[in-house]
């Protein structure tokens, strides 16, 4: 399972964003939220929907164009995952590129331990190094790969959920956390029509929708909140302005509730933003890795161009002309 580091493990930073978010003139509360047990088992079953392509292209192209990535990089390279590491794809790279360790990063211990347990079923032999930090800040690494190679691994396009300047921090401080003559392998979803754009954050089972909802659950269940869900949709267009896809939680009809003991009042049609989903073209995706202090080397697509792998390297700074 792969989400932003920044998981919500603190009910009092709950408390408090969902309150500054629901004072705002657009109402929103940030989609670190989802991942409490029952979204984080939500976003499992998302990942296998059959509108939900990015896991399983992905999955397709890093099976298809694994060995240009292993002859790019070269063997025996600590794999450093941003992330606490997905059952199908970090065994697949770390077996690819012959990984000489595994350092996956994660601010969920829970999810760490769970990780390398999985794979220390899947890859016996393979010395693994969880590291339970924040990894949107630059991080040390731990001991046991100082001086080895190392390649960056951040799949699933959890990127796609900041804004582009809050993606260009993150890519600097795995610059920064990485170091000298690292690479980074990076998905990115492709910016492509709205029709599979929507479908994908729309499915027929709601599973989507349930995962949306739960946010509202969750705030009945650990502030106090007093919303009837049934007041409220799931809405999730595609904003081609912005190239992203929008989570929103639509009020059906005029409602008030109270979180925390404060009330909150929306009228019918009125919005909570809780995701955005950014989708990059190619060129925009080089523009990114550049602008964070990253060489875009190579990138590689599904033959219907849903979903990118992108292979980039540290640039560090040698003198062209
Ligand atoms: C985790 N992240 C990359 C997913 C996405 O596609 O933006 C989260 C998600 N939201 C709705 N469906 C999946």
């Amino acid at each position: 399972m792969l989400h932003l580091a920044v998981r919500d493990d603190d009910d009092g930073d709950f408390g408090e964003a969902v309150l500054a978010g629901l004072a705002q003139p657009q109402k929103t509360i940030p989609a670190r939220f989802f991942y409490d047990t029952i979204g984080s088992e939500l976003f499992e079953k998302i990942t296998a929907l059959p509108e939900y392509y990015p896991t399983r292209t992905e999955v397709g192209i890093l099976t298809a164009n694994g060995a240009a990535i292993a002859t790019a990089v070269g063997p025996g390279r600590a794999v450093i995952e941003f992330g606490s590491g997905s059952s199908a794809k970090t065994p697949l790279l770390l077996r690819t590129v012959a990984a000489s360790a595994y350092v996956p990063i994660d601010i969920s211990a829970e999810f760490l331990d769970m990780a390398a347990a999985d794979l220390a079923r899947k890859l016996p032999e393979l010395p693994v190094f969880p590291l339970a930090a924040d990894f949107t800040r630059p991080l040390k690494l731990p001991a046991g790969i100082v001086g080895r190679p190392k390649l960056g691994f951040f799949p699933g396009s959890t990127l796609g959920n900041l804004a582009p300047a809050a993606a260009i921090d993150l890519l600097r401080a795995f610059s920064d956390t990485l170091g000298e003559g690292s690479w980074l392998v990076i998905g990115l979803d492709l910016r492509k029509d709205s029709a599979t754009l929507e479908a994908a954050y729309n499915d027929a089972a709601g599973v989507t929708a349930a995962f949306n909802l739960n946010l509202l659950h969750r705030i009945n269940r650990e502030l106090d909140g007093t919303i009837d869900v049934d007041d409220f949709t799931h809405w999730a267009p595609f904003n081609a302005d912005l190239g992203r896809i929008e989570m929103h939680l639509r009020a059906v009809r005029d409602t008030s509730f109270t979180v925390l003991g404060s009330p909150v009042t929306m009228a019918a049609g009125e919005t909570i933003h809780t995701e955005n989903s950014y989708k990059w073209t190619l060129d925009e995706a080089r523009l990114l890795a550049r602008a964070a202090g990253w060489d875009p080397v190579d990138a590689w697509t599904d033959d219907a161009a849903r979903f990118a792998l992108h292979l980039w390297r540290r640039d560090d700074g040698a003198i062209e002309p």
